[in-house]
């Protein structure tokens, strides 16, 4: 998964292009480059590290007017300068950047190889730019076009030549890519803000589409080369809404961005004090379901598990949950009159994409929950709820996670509505619950100073634990991976009752122990569970809901969260650990937006 950003106009490329990479670092950090055309000649600036290494090699940015960049992210070759993108060809006359994965890169590697290219790199990408050398008499277009008819795999590119140094080329399979349009200049791009700021007026490309672009025109057609009648999509983001907004990093401000993201989801789903999803179009796809299947990955997964405790508690619909990238290689019994929810943020991410794509095979409808509007996930499932989070630039997703919550609420007691599982006064009672739900995370976010000075406490730790049981021990698995993936301290989610079936033995002295204490049907064997690593020497950070402070008096610590309705919890208690986490890591001294290892989009098996 990386970035890529093009430019072709009058104005300058090279700052256009380094602003839209830079805005684009979320999807891929380990090296960046750019090409330009310059005195007749592509120059090509490659860095191994962050953007800003880049930046330092081009030194005073030079002039050119068409140019094309990409931050990486490492799939096939180590991040190095070398295996960094573009990638030219033999002549150094064309070069490439591209996002995704060519599948069958090695036989066309050695074919290329014997007919005399010559490779510089060990990346899959450097075969594209091999093969349109290999099929370009005149025209750059027809050998792109040839081109992609031997590429088996996923791509998002961009193709630039010295010998046609007014033009862009640019085709998309698998791998999200866009077109914005301006007055007398285009820009290509993975993701729309990148050029936030430049235009609002943007193509959001499908699947087999192939673009030329000038710096007044730009022609969609398939790879067949028929034209595409596309519709402009306005943009209608705030570019500020994009950037930290004062926030030191964009994980502080997109926590605090939750009330008003959960404001935004909630908006039009309650009426006549009910959840009404009608407007949706859902209910078609519902109708007699018999079976959910949730599926997703990381933190998505997480939102799921509590997914499946509200939709079969509320709909009396039995649901599973699991991991898309186990559940696309097992031999699922596939329910028929069931229902597939795939959850995405981001909506791109390879495994699930590839789970929405196996239900629809096997003739099950799909419901997206995506935060991302003309997302793989959004076009291809049969209907979407969105998350109106706002963009996510933070790798560790927060806001995301909260929304995707929400929805899962909704649906929930969307499904007992019409369904008539639950009475109505308790669906109007939960509704009218969610509906100021925002205002429990305003009081969380305010305890912001304690957190900070917990995690102060704590900094120095090596391993930790989070337990819950129930609705909590799914906030506790989110919570634990939200610390591991940003401060990198080893966390282990359990289930409270589980602890003493192996872990136990893991708890020693100082070991910290957060403990999420909000269901106040199970708040009795939880304490018993925090009695056990008590007398092991740990120490518990209790997350507890106020009117259960008083049982949760033997932890060290309180963290006390307002007294919701136990079922909505959730979506409050994972607040205070998504500030422990960000304070952790601060502490810590990591990178919190960008933690090692990791990017916020995971468009790769
Ligand atoms: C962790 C995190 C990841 C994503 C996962 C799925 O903070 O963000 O675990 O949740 O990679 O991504 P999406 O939701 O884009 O499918």
């Amino acid at each position: 998964m990386c970035g890529i950003m093009g430019y072709i106009g009058a104005g300058k490329a090279v700052p256009v292009i380094v602003d839209g990479l830079s805005k684009l670092e979320y999807r891929g950090y380990d090296s960046a480059g750019i090409c330009i055309f310059q005195d007749g000649k592509l120059k090509i600036t490659k860095k191994k590290g962050r953007l800003t290494e880049m930046v330092q090699a081009l030194g005073d940015f030079p002039l050119a007017n068409l140019g094309i960049g990409h931050t990486r992210w490492a799939t096939h070759g180590v991040p190095s300068d070398r295996n960094a993108h573009p990638h030219a060809d033999c002549k150094g006359r064309i070069a490439v950047v591209h996002n995704g994965i060519i599948e069958n890169y090695a036989s066309l590697r050695k074919t290329l190889t014997a007919e005399g290219h010559k490779f510089q790199s060990d990346t899959d990408t450097e075969v594209i730019s091999h093969l349109v050398e290999k099929f370009y008499e005149d025209s750059l277009e027809e050998a792109v076009r040839k081109t992609l008819k031997v590429l088996e795999g996923s791509y998002a590119m961009a193709v630039v030549c010295a010998d046609q140094p007014d033009i862009i080329i640019a085709a998309k399979k698998d791998s999200p890519l866009i077109v914005g349009l301006g007055e007398g200049e285009n820009y290509l791009a993975s993701d729309i803000p990148a050029i936030l700021g430049r235009t609002n007026r943007v193509y959001i490309l499908e699947d087999q589409e192939f673009v030329v672009l000038t710096r007044d025109h730009v022609a969609i057609t398939d790879f067949a080369g028929n034209p595409v009648s596309k519709e402009v999509f306005e943009v209608t983001w705030d570019p500020v809404a994009a950037e930290k907004g004062g926030f030191e990093h964009f994980m502080l401000k997109e926590i605090h961005e939750q009330p008003a993201a959960l404001r935004d989801t909630m908006r039009g789903t309650i009426k006549e004090g009910l959840v009404d999803l009608s407007d949706f179009g859902i209910d078609d796809i519902c109708d007699g379901v018999q079976k959910i299947y949730i599926v997703a990955c990381g933190t998505a997964y997480h939102a799921g598990l509590v997914g499946r405790t509200i939709i079969e508690n509320m709909a009396l619909i039995p649901v599973e949950t699991d991991i898309a990238s186990e559940f696309r290689y097992r031999d699922v019994l596939w329910h028929p009159r069931s229902l597939m929810i795939v959850i995405s943020q981001s909506g791109e991410t390879a495994d699930t994409l590839a789970v929405l794509r196996e239900a629809k095979r096997n003739g099950v409808k799909v419901l997206a929950v995506t935060n991302v509007v003309g997302s793989s996930v959004a076009r291809e499932a049969d209907r979407v709820i969105y998350t109106h989070a706002g963009p996510e630039i933070a790798v560790a997703s927060t806001k995301a996670y909260s929304t995707q919550l929400l929805v899962m609420y909704l649906l929930g007691l969307h499904l007992a509505r019409i369904r008539r599982t639950r009475p109505e006064a308790r669906l109007a009672q939960l509704a009218a619950s969610l509906n100021c739900i925002d205002q429990g995370v305003e009081e969380v976010l305010s305890q912001q100073d304690k957190i900070r000075q917990l995690a102060e406490k704590y900094q120095g730790v090596q391993d930790t634990f989070f337990l819950g049981r129930g609705l909590d021990y799914s906030v506790a698995m989110e919570g634990a991976l939200k610390l591991k993936e940003i401060s990198y301290v080893h966390a282990e989610a359990y289930a409270a009752g589980e602890l003493k079936h192996g872990p136990l033995a893991l708890i020693d002295e100082g070991v910290p122990v957060l403990a999420l204490i909000t269901q106040d049907c199970l708040v009795d064997k939880t304490m018993s569970n925090i009695k056990e690593v008590k007398a092991r020497g740990a120490v518990v950070v209790a997350i507890c809901k106020e009117n259960l402070q008083e049982a949760c008096q033997e932890c060290d610590e309180q963290i006390l969260l307002p007294d919701i309705e136990q079922f909505l919890a959730p979506i409050i208690s994972v607040v205070p650990l998504q500030i422990f986490s960000y304070y952790m890591a601060i502490f810590r001294g990591a990178d919190v937006d960008k933690p090692r290892n990791l990017a916020k989009s995971v468009t790769v098996e």
